[in-house]
């Protein structure tokens, strides 16, 4: 006797990239410009990346084969208007291409409409402070649907609107606006865009009031764009989570962060169709702020203690205060060893499946990363992918736990159609 699955029939199991992560070449954006700049925060520039702009096909192909039922990817909003209202139908076709790739092969494109990258003539207009962004971010949305709109899998208006709340709880960026230029990187890109420093505010780094307002309006209005054509199709944005806790003398700055980062954004999540969940691991906090990693334990390759099981809580706690279904739209590892990614994965979707079995509405798995790729201001280093690429020749390389994951994930999908399991509320 067979047992049934826990996961859904229609459980989506993918992997995730975000357009200017593995591209290449993504050079009318706000990102690409901080790159290169003096003083910049990225430790190297993102070049052609892993020339996934070219390679898609072949890439697409690929993951199809290891078992995968979905593919998590960006379209970027600097390619689609490089400037202000000139939108491209050339870049628009692009995407129809890699939307049209997915189907051929069986892959529900799950699609981010802004994976931390802007248009960089947006940050010469207040970025993600201004006050025509949201209007702005909802009429690129709008033209994405009436081009695109009808191949789309599920819609992800915003990635980790919320992260710059956590970088700031680790001392990174969260400058307030009046003393952004006395902060050379932040200087020196005001002077190049002609504008004042105190409203340089890119996505990834702005944790103001202000930045949390015009967030949050994008995010509704590009919602309302998304639905006005096509009502049906699922909406919501996607959050960095953490499972936050806290040692003695550490509760009240985990009760703050907690509330700015998880909270706040789970509340403000009521009424879309499914809430995005990114967790990779654990945030202790003590007297001092952020605790680094416990002596002895395992860490990942930004030192960062490798924790799985957090998936499991930030999941039940979405579910608890969103009280909507939730997707896993990124969780992962940054690491050399893949036997030890296939143990955290192992724990991770552990964890999805007791979820699942305690009546949690859970859409969905996407690993992060596809391929190994371009981590932000870390540059090259660290290895999320569950396929390496040598990017001197550009080769795709499986590593088992992208063989592990796709397996599991033809089993269950096998299971769920011999058994199907209960249809969640
Ligand atoms: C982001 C990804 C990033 C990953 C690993 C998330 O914050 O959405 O773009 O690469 O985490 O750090």
């Amino acid at each position: 006797m067979t047992t049934a699955s826990p996961f859904p029939q229609d459980f989506l199991w993918g992997v995730a990239s975000a357009g200017h992560q593995v591209e290449g070449n993504n050079v009318n954006s706000d990102t690409w410009f901080l790159e290169h700049l003096p003083g910049s925060m990225f430790s190297e520039p993102s070049g052609d990346a892993v020339d996934h702009y070219h390679r898609y096909r072949e890439d697409i192909a690929l993951i199809a084969s290891l078992g995968f039922t979905s593919y998590r990817f960006s379209v970027e909003w600097a390619r689609i208007e490089p400037e202000e209202g000139l939108f491209s139908t050339a870049e628009l076709d692009h995407y129809r291409r890699m939307l049209e790739a997915c189907h051929e092969h069986g892959l529900v494109p799950v699609v981010t409409f802004h994976h931390f990258t802007s248009p960089r003539w947006l940050l010469a207009l207040g970025g993600w402070e201004g006050s025509r962004t949201a209007e702005l971010f909802a009429r690129y949305c709008d033209r994405v649907m009436t081009h695109l709109g009808d191949l789309i899998g599920v819609a992800c208006t915003l990635n980790e609107p919320n992260l710059p709340w956590l970088l700031e709880s680790f001392g990174i960026g969260g400058e307030a606006p009046e003393n952004r230029g006395s902060v050379p990187v932040w200087a020196a890109a005001a002077q190049r865009l002609g504008v004042d420093a105190s409203t340089v505010a890119p996505f990834q780094f702005c944790s103001t009031e202000a930045g949390f307002e015009v967030k949050l309006a994008a995010h509704r209005a590009a919602t309302a764009a998304i639905k006005a054509r096509r009502p049906e199709l699922l909406v919501g944005w996607t959050l960095a989570n953490s499972d936050i806790q806290s040692i003695e003398g550490g509760q009240e700055i985990a009760d703050r962060v907690r509330r700015n980062v998880n909270e706040r954004f789970l509340e403000a999540s009521r009424g879309d169709d499914f809430v995005g969940i990114q967790t990779y691991g654990r945030t202790v906090y003590g007297p001092d702020g952020h605790e680094p990693a416990p002596d002895g334990a395992e860490t990942n390759q930004m030192g960062e203690e490798i924790y799985p099981q957090a998936l499991e809580v930030t999941i039940r706690e979405a579910h608890r205060i969103a009280g909507i279904p939730v997707m896993v739209t990124e969780n992962g590892l940054a690491t050399e060893d893949d036997t030890q990614r296939v143990g955290y994965l192992r724990t991770a979707v552990d964890g999805v499946a007791s979820c699942i079995a305690d009546g949690i509405a859970v859409r969905g798995y996407i690993a992060w990363t596809a391929f190994d790729n371009y981590e932000w201001v870390f540059g090259y280093g660290p290895k999320f992918g569950l396929i390496a690429v040598d990017r001197e020749t550009q080769e795709r390389i499986p590593k088992e736990s992208a063989h592990w994951l796709g397996g599991r994930a033809r089993e269950f999908a096998a299971q769920a159609v011999r058994e199907p399991a209960a249809q969640l509320a």
